[in-house]
């Protein structure tokens, strides 16, 4: 990767860099974490002024970002929970998804899905999960030389996919659907192609319900009411949306490892550290790069006014390399403890799919470790594009095994 790196000189003058914050290109070649830093000590609540995009604030610790997560009364996500240029106006999807309402009626909507991605059911997924892998993993030991990004995207990809109730003959369907949709920067809900299958997957599901989560969206109620077909395919469309973040996480987990080999090595050592180098994993790749807000009343924090109406920006990264509460925190370190990153957020909206992201980190780092004898870079990365989520968009890898491997039919 072409890396612009953020020089010192450069913050000596914050004022150009912070016009920036927003910046996908910032994000893709730059190092916004020098900003970040810089912002935590002398500007942590800072207002940008309209432009292309609405007036903002940007919080960048881990104080304040998490008081704002936990306060869903005082910022509401129902106006959208990312940056969107102003003359889009609010997101159309305020009030339909989970993500994008509050309580109360984010907590029935919650309540509708909850049990998909609860402990026991991510337990129950856990041998499907290894499986999914371990065919990962063989295909892409096989391939010699490949783009790691396809392989954790297929992996998870194939994880959600089962969950919603996508019958597997159309995961790699869907998957490329997605994958132009993420390439063109626009939303999933737009590739006409996705939304049609969506729709048959629905009605498929309202004729004959099976043991899936679109059958428990058709089916369920909220405030005693069906969802509407709208509010079902937007959720399944969130859904498959914010795997991204699992799969980014899963990719940016492996540069940290070829960038740490040592801690590759300790791995390989010690396997009992793999919970933690997962922690460690979220905490360092911290995928989703900021949730967006919007203040319900007006407030003071750190003596700046925040009017009820503004747009509160909470960058997740910043908050998990904050000094005052990580030690070392510039350290990819697989053994932190303790390790209290906020990644999947905090509060009313703390990630539901948590649970089944370190699951799939776990299971696919487990065979890793299990089934290859060295992992390699073969090749320069390059990093998304994006101000919303951050990882690699492409890291060509070489993996090798000195054992027999599985051939696919
Ligand atoms: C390491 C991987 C992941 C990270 C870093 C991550 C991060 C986040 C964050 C920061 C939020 C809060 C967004 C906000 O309120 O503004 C969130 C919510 C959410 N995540 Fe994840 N996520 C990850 C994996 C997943 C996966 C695998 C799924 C798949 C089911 C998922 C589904 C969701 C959903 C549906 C919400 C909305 C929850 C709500 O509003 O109640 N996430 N995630």
């Amino acid at each position: 990767m072409t890396a612009t790196v953020v020089s010192p000189e450069h913050l000596l003058s914050p004022e150009h860099l912070l016009t920036r914050i927003a910046d996908p290109d910032l994000h893709a070649g730059g190092d916004p974490h020098a900003l970040w830093r810089w912002m935590r000590e002398f500007s942590p609540v800072h207002r940008h002024e309209a432009g292309e995009l609405p007036a903002f604030w940007s919080l960048t610790t881990y104080e304040d970002i998490r008081d704002v997560y936990r306060d869903p009364a005082g910022f509401s996500s129902a106006r959208g929970v990312l940056l969107r240029p102003a003359r889009l106006g609010d997101d159309p999807g305020g009030g339909l998804t989970l993500a994008l309402s509050d309580p109360p009626r984010h907590k029935e909507l919650r309540s509708l899905m909850a049990d998909w991605f609860s402990t026991r059911a991510v337990r129950g997924l856990e041998d499907s999960i290894r499986t999914a892998a371990r065919t990962a993993v063989a295909r892409a030991v096989e391939e010699g030389v490949c783009d790691f990004v396809h392989v954790a995207g297929r992996f998870s990809h194939s994880v959600i996919c089962g969950i919603i109730g996508i019958p597997e003959r159309d995961h790699e369907d869907v998957y490329r659907w997605c994958e132009e949709a993420f390439a063109a920067h626009t939303s999933l809900a737009a590739h006409p192609q996705l939304m049609e299958y969506f729709m048959e997957l629905l009605y498929d599901r309202m004729a004959e319900p099976a043991d899936d989560l679109v059958s428990a969206l058709v089916n369920g109620t909220v405030h005693g009411e069906l969802l509407s077909e709208h509010e079902v395919l937007l959720n399944c469309e969130n859904l498959i949306g914010a795997t991204e973040n699992g799969r980014l996480a899963l990719i940016g987990g492996m540069l940290a490892f070829l960038r740490h080999p040592g801690q590759w090595h300790r791995l390989r050592q010690d396997r009992a550290l793999l919970p933690g180098a997962v922690e460690e994993i979220v905490r360092w790749t911290s995928s989703a790069t900021h949730s967006m807000r919007t203040a319900t009343r007006p407030r003071v924090i750190r003596g700046e006014r925040v009017e009820a109406g503004d747009r509160v920006v909470l960058w997740l990264p910043s908050a998990n390399r904050d000094e005052a509460v990580f030690e070392d925190p510039y350290r990819f370190d697989i053994a932190r403890r303790p390790n209290r990153h906020i990644a999947l957020a905090s509060g009313e909206h703390f990630c539901i799919g948590s649970t089944l992201a370190r699951a799939e980190m776990r299971a696919l780092f487990a065979e890793l470790l299990d089934a290859t004898d060295l992992i390699e870079q073969a090749g320069p990365h390059t990093l998304v594009r994006s101000n919303a989520v951050n990882g690699p968009a492409s890291l060509p890898v070489r993996l090798t095994s000195h054992q027999p491997v599985t051939r696919r039919s």
